[in-house]
């Protein structure tokens, strides 16, 4: 996408949208993973503000919007606090679980049911398990209580789908993952290892009822405070694809943040919880998988794909309802991804995205496309 000109200035500086760019300091990690922003951790996350400023400026309460990408479903539990009915669709079972659960109406039942059930975990005997990831990822005393836990999971209490988001919480922090590097680790660490987070020698563990108990709790506290924020609004989370799902209702506009080519897979992220929770994979339907590659075909596909979505969406959009698109555009792909699913173009600005995750240490701009149906 072209950027603006301007004599002698660094395009970066002139598109800056400062509102939307925050220096560590003014926005510190606690304020991203509010309430339940970090019910589980999700590599490819909206910073929560970002959607808020994008609500306050192009949206009112009472309004619905979409999010085709919705992933861990920030742009839904944003929309329930400002007052905003809201929808999203992502193709991976987990994300679509992990995001109903975020953006779900409270249950007051949940509190005690979550409490209780950590409590039973004696009571069971560990469910067998065929996975083999799960074998060499996780201890066998560690894979032994996940599988307790998961066997207390009865499919029709009202807490069997947040049940589920701890027991794969507790299941990636129980992993053979290095600390430094729980996003994408490579291969199980067996014994010691240097750890590069805590700079010293770190050990595996054998313990996941450590995990259980702690995200017990912290699930608890991060629901009821989400609940005295939360609007009384419906959030709907389909779990299908962006290009062709029926969404039968209208829209007043769209905040969402697409895959980009080749650079995260939405799946394996969480193959620990596919395999925990029996989760069926929609691989060949995930737009920018890293397994199609960066081939031109790759690219071409890519572009195709992400304007059908677009198109799709616009199916429900009211004419002229604002399409806010964030994505790091390397390639400048989105000028034609635009013009193919017929959105209009109305502004682009840059935001600044200081140090975040893992071990990235330099900053990098994403632009943030206001474009209209
Ligand atoms: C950048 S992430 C969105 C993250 C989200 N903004 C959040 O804060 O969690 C992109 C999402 O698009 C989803 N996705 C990829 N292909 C899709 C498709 N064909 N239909 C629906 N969702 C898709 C991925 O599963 C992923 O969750």
């Amino acid at each position: 996408m072209t950027s603006r000109d301007a004599v002698g200035a660094p395009l970066e500086l002139v598109d800056l949208d400062r509102e939307l760019s925050w220096a560590e300091h003014e926005l510190p990690q606690r304020e991203r993973t509010r309430h339940v922003h970090s019910l589980h951790p999700y590599l490819g996350k909206f910073v929560p503000q970002l959607v808020e400023v994008c609500l306050h400026r192009h949206f009112a309460p009472g309004q619905r919007i979409l999010d085709p990408f919705a992933g861990s479903g920030t742009t839904l539990v944003e929309c329930s606090t400002f007052g905003a009915r809201s929808a999203g669709v992502d193709v991976s079972a987990f994300n679509v679980l992990l995001a109903r659960v975020k953006s779900a109406r409270p249950d007051p039942a949940v509190p005690a049911a979550l409490a209780e059930a950590i409590t039973r975990i004696d009571d069971v005997a560990p469910a067998p398990t065929t996975s083999t990831y799960l074998k060499e990822w996780l201890h066998p005393d560690a894979l032994a209580d996940l599988l307790r836990y998961r066997a207390l999971i009865d499919p029709s209490s009202v807490a069997a789908d947040v049940m589920r988001v701890v027991l794969s919480r507790s299941a990636r922090s129980a992993r053979r993952a290095p600390h430094h590097n729980l996003e994408s680790p490579r291969r199980p660490e067996t014994g010691p290892y240097w750890c590069h987070k805590h700079r010293r020698e770190c050990r595996p563990t054998s313990d996941a009822r450590q995990f259980l108990r702690r995200y017990t709790t912290d699930t608890v506290a991060r629901l009821t405070e989400y609940a005295g924020l939360r609007h009384d609004v419906d959030a709907v989370v389909h779990h299908a694809d962006s290009r062709t799902v029926d969404l039968g209702t209208t829209f007043d506009g769209v905040i969402t943040s697409p895959p980009y080519p080749g650079r995260i897979d939405y799946h394996d992220q969480h193959r620990y919880a596919f395999d925990l929770l029996g989760l069926h994979g929609w691989q060949d339907r995930e737009i920018g998988a890293p397994s199609r590659g960066l081939s031109r075909r790759a690219i071409e596909s890519y572009c195709d794909d992400v304007a059908s979505v677009f198109a799709n969406a616009r199916r429900f959009l009211r004419p002229g309802a604002p399409v806010i698109i964030v994505i790091d555009d390397v390639r400048d792909l989105y000028d034609r991804i635009l013009e193919l699913s017929g959105l209009t173009i109305v502004d682009e600005r840059r935001r600044h995205v200081d140090r975040r995750t893992g071990r990235r240490d330099a900053g990098y701009y994403e632009a943030v496309i206001h474009a209209v149906a």
